[in-house]
C-alpha cells in the first residue's frame, strides 16, 4: 500500500491496488512495515480462502500468506515482480510466460509443523508462536494423514519444548509416515512441490542436450535431484558440491557414472580454489544455491575459462538478478528465464535460467 506520504508499506492481508487504513509498526529499509486497520477499496481480486486457519495475525497460520487472492493474480503479481528486476537488467524479453502448479492444494510433499506438546500447529503470521491446526488442504494426502495421526498422539509429553525453549519441530515428508516423525532431526533438503519438481527436471534435461561428453560443475547438489538430469544427459566428467555430507551420501547411494561428489561451504572465500581443476575444464555449470545466491559466482566464473553454458536454478529474485548481474559482466548473454510456481498462496517463486557465451 502507498502512504498518503508517498511511502510504500508493506500491509500483510492486503494487496496490491487496495485502499484502506493501516497502522505503520516497523520499517524494513527503505519501506514501512503495517497492519491492516480498514479496507475501504478491496481488490476484485479477493476470493475466500479455504482454510479456516488463514490469517494475518499471531492466531492465524503463516504458511500461505496469499490464500486470500485468486490464483490468477497470484501469478500475474510473480510475473510482475520478475519482469521488473530483468527490465532494471534490460533483459526482461527472455521472460517466459510463468508455470502455474497444476494443483493449488494437497501439493506439499515436506513440512516443519511445531508442537507445545498440547497442540500442533505451523508458526503464526510473523512471530514464533504457535498456530494451532486441525488440518491443511496444501499438504500432500500421505502428509495430512501424518498430520492426523501425530495429532492422535496429543497430549505428548516429549514434544513439550524445555523452559522457554523453542517449540518442537515435527519435519513431516510424504515419503515416510508418521512413525519415522524425529522431533527437532534436521530434515534434509528436498523440492517441496513433486508435480513441479518433475517439471524443473524436464526443463534441465531439455537445456543440457548438447552437454553430452562434456565437462560439467554442480553447485548446491545437494542430494543429486539435478545431478541424476545430468548424468542421464550424459555431462561428464561431474562434479556435484555441497556442503551437506548427509545429502552428498545419499547422491553417492544413486551410483550414477562419471560423478564425483565434493563436500565444499561454497560461500567460503577458498570454495573457488578448491573446485580450481574441475572449473578449469568445465564447459557447464549448473546452480541451485538457497536463497543467499551465489554472490562469489564472479570468482567461481573467472576460473572457468572453457565455460560456454549456465543453468541457474533460483529460488530467489533479488539474489538471482545480482548474479545474473555479474553473468552478464562476464560475457554471458541471458536466452531464457522459465519462472514456475513451487508453492501456491506464497510470495515464492521459483526461476530457471539458461545462459550462454561464446567459448573463450
Ligand atoms: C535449493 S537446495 C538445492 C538442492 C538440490 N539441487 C535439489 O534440487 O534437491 C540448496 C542446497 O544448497 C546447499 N547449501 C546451503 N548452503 C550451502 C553452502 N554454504 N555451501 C554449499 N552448499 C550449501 C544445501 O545443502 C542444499 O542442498
Amino acid at each position: 500500500m502507498e502512504h498518503p506520504g508517498g511511502q510504500v508499506c508493506f500491509v500483510p492481508g492486503a494487496w496490491t491496488g487496495e485502499r484502506g487504513r493501516f497502522r505503520v509498526t516497523g520499517h524494513r529499509g527503505r519501506a514501512a512495515l503495517g497492519s491492516l486497520v480498514t479496507l475501504e477499496a478491496p481488490s476484485p481480486d479477493r476470493v475466500t480462502p479455504h482454510c479456516p486457519h488463514h490469517g494475518h495475525d499471531e492466531a492465524h497460520c503463516g504458511g500461505c500468506p496469499w490464500q486470500f487472492v485468486a490464483y490468477g493474480a497470484q501469478l500475474a503479481a510473480k510475473e510482475a515482480r520478475l519482469h521488473s528486476a530483468l527490465s532494471r537488467l534490460g533483459v526482461a524479453e527472455v521472460q517466459a510466460p510463468i508455470w502455474a502448479a497444476p494443483e493449488t492444494l494437497g501439493y506439499r510433499n515436506r513440512a516443519r509443523l511445531r508442537s507445545d506438546g498440547e497442540r500442533i500447529g505451523f508458526l503464526a503470521a510473523g512471530s514464533n508462536r504457535l498456530a494451532p491446526i486441525d488440518d491443511c488442504p496444501v499438504l500432500t494426502a500421505r502428509n495430512r494423514e501424518t498430520l492426523a495421526a501425530l495429532q492422535g498422539r496429543l497430549p505428548e509429553p516429549a514434544w513439550r519444548p524445555r523452559r522457554r525453549g523453542p517449540l518442537t519441530v515435527l519435519p513431516i515428508d510424504d515419503e515416510n509416515g508418521p512413525e519415522a516423525v524425529a522431533p527437532d532431526a534436521p530434515q534434509p533438503f528436498r523440492q517441496g512441490n513433486s508435480a513441479q519438481n518433475a517439471r524443473m527436471r524436464d526443463w534441465l534435461a531439455g537445456s543440457i542436450a548438447d552437454y553430452a561428453g562434456r565437462p560439467t560443475v554442480e553447485l548446491f547438489a545437494g542430494s543429486g535431484n539435478f545431478t541424476e538430469v545430468l548424468a542421464a544427459g550424459g555431462c561428464r566428467p561431474l562434479l556435484a558440491a555441497d556442503s551437506a555430507g548427509d545429502a552428498l551420501a545419499t547422491l553417492g547411494t544413486r551410483a550414477l557414472p562419471a560423478v564425483t561428489t565434493l563436500a565444499l561451504d561454497l560461500f567460503d572465500a577458498a570454495a573457488p580454489a578448491a573446485l580450481a581443476d574441475a572449473l578449469a575444464d568445465a564447459e557447464l555449470l549448473v546452480l541451485d544455491p538457497p536463497r543467499d545466491g551465489l554472490r562469489q559466482l564472479p570468482a567461481f566464473i573467472r576460473r572457468a575459462p572453457r565455460l560456454s553454458a549456465v543453468r541457474y536454478i533460483a529460488c530467489d529474485v533479488a539474489t538471482f538478478a545480482r548474479d545474473l548481474s555479474a553473468l552478464l559482466d562476464a560475457g554471458f548473454r541471458l536466452e531464457e528465464v522459465q519462472p514456475l510456481d513451487l508453492f501456491p498462496h506464497t510470495p515464492h517463486l521459483e526461476l530457471l535460467a539458461r545462459l550462454a557465451r561464446a567459448p573463450r
